[in-house]
């Protein structure tokens, strides 16, 4: 399996050209599986989740070509209604085939995804979504297994602004005569790049004066074409990465108010940003970083999956600071890898502190999840020395060419299979 080596201690400098949004494109992709017609999706980021979805697209029917960042979706015959387990264990949001499923065909059989690294993830406020629309849902063993005689609207109340559930409900609604509301639902943009392609479909969704989701169904839905949403998360990664090594790097082609919280935070810790219409600059800071406490919220909260790569900047904080973990049970699986790197964290439930240190020193860590995997890349560019950083699959989840981005910015970063290479 591939491992990155990273030797620490270069500023980061110089622009970085932002992919389009990850999780954006996944709900997108399966969005496609409420139309026969033709969907032309750009900015498709070249990820190992996008190329599982296309997996499981052409699983269920769709024809697809995918070239430079392009996708093109296209109807190939009768649409299959259930999923097998190899696919939906490879990535949680395959789950989410099952609304546009249930939408189209009055029935669905999809694996429960089981849990991952960073939580349990039931799909509970999906299920009783689904059940509130009119459906049934029963598992068995492993499976469960969604149908209906009749879909009809309804007011649904999310008992957690869950994306995800927001997203699987949302596709479905879209074929259900008359008027479904969705209350208490997840705010995240790429909830509203989701709505923008379903109203592009011919959907008709609207939020209202209380950020409810009005969605009125129609007949059928027709092809599309779209620009993905710039990938926030990935925004937000590369700006932590380069205040981290003190480096001086612009961020290009993101929406800056996508990470407002973020800029905020690393203002009041002491770096200096110019933030632009579609960019943001981090300047090269060799001062104090103040030591905050911040607390994981949904959208516009600070974000969870921003969590582990603003734990190794206050891993070099100068005092004590706080992270309260919200929105996951179990995501603070690269605090102990950090602490091999002289990192002084100790964690309590959802809550870590973070003793900040002069400097890390390099190590031989794990990944053990997407965003904590890149959290160590982070600390292996901050560290004096070699950092091997083990289990790249995960990283390879969510960001795009990271070696030649990070690369071209100037660190000594290269990717490597101590099964196949010299070394
Ligand atoms: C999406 O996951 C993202 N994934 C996650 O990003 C992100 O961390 C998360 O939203 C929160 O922002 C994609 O968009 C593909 P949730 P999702 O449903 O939809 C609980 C990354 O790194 N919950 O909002 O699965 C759940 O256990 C990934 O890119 C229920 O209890 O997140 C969690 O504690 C990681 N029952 C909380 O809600 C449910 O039915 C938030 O989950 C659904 C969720």
């Amino acid at each position: 399996m591939d491992r990155f080596l990273i030797r620490g201690g270069k500023k980061l400098q110089g622009v970085v050209q932002i992919s389009g949004s990850k999780n954006a494109a996944l709900p997108i992709l399966v969005a496609t599986l409420l139309t026969d017609g033709k969907c032309v999706l750009h900015r498709v980021p070249n990820l190992r989740d996008v190329r599982t979805t296309l997996k499981i697209l052409e699983y269920l029917g769709k024809k697809i070509s995918y070239q430079k960042n392009t996708v093109t979706i296209e109807a190939n015959g009768q649409l299959k209604n259930n999923l097998p387990y190899e696919l939906v264990k490879q990535m949680r949001a395959s789950f989410w085939v099952a609304g546009p499923l249930l939408a189209r065909f009055k029935e669905a059989e999809i694996p429960l995804p089981g849990g991952c690294a960073i939580g349990v993830r039931p799909v509970d406020i999906h299920l009783k979504g689904f059940e509130k629309l009119g459906a049934t849902c029963e598992t068995k063993a492993g499976d469960v297994v969604i149908r209906a005689k009749k879909l009809t609207p309804a007011k649904i109340v999310l008992r957690f602004p869950s994306v995800g559930a927001t997203q699987n409900l949302l596709m479905c609604a879209c074929l259900i005569d008359g008027e479904t509301v969705l209350e208490n639902v997840a705010k995240e943009p790429e909830i509203d790049d989701v709505v923008a392609f379903l109203n592009k479909m011919g959907a008709d969704i609207h939020s209202d004066d209380k950020g409810r989701l009005i969605v009125r169904g129609v007949k059928a839905l027709h092809g599309a074409e779209h620009t993905v949403v710039a990938d926030r998360i990935e925004t937000g990664s590369y700006a932590l990465a380069a205040a981290a090594t003190r480096g001086e790097v612009t961020l290009e082609g993101c929406v800056p108010e996508h990470n407002a919280i973020l800029w905020d935070d690393l203002q009041e810790a002491g770096f200096k940003l110019d933030i632009g219409k579609d960019f943001v600059r981090v300047h090269a800071y060799d001062g104090e970083i103040k030591p905050l406490r911040v607390r994981t919220a949904p959208y516009p909260g600070f974000a969870t999956d921003l969590q582990a790569p603003w734990m190794t900047l206050m891993t070099l904080c100068n005092g004590t600071a706080e992270v309260d973990e919200d929105i996951f049970e179990n995501r603070f699986m690269h605090a102990p890898e950090l602490v091999r790197m002289g990192a002084q964290i100790s964690t309590e439930k959802s809550l870590a502190r973070i003793t900040g240190v002069k400097e890390l020193s390099a190590a031989h860590v794990q990944s053990s999840d997407l965003r904590g995997g890149f959290a160590l890349v982070m600390a292996g560019l901050c560290a004096k020395g070699e950092t091997e950083v083990e289990r790249v699959y995960h990283i390879d989840r969510g960001y795009e060419r990271l070696e030649e981005k990070l690369t071209e910015l100037g660190a000594d970063i290269r990717r490597y299979n101590p099964d196949k290479d010299e070394f």
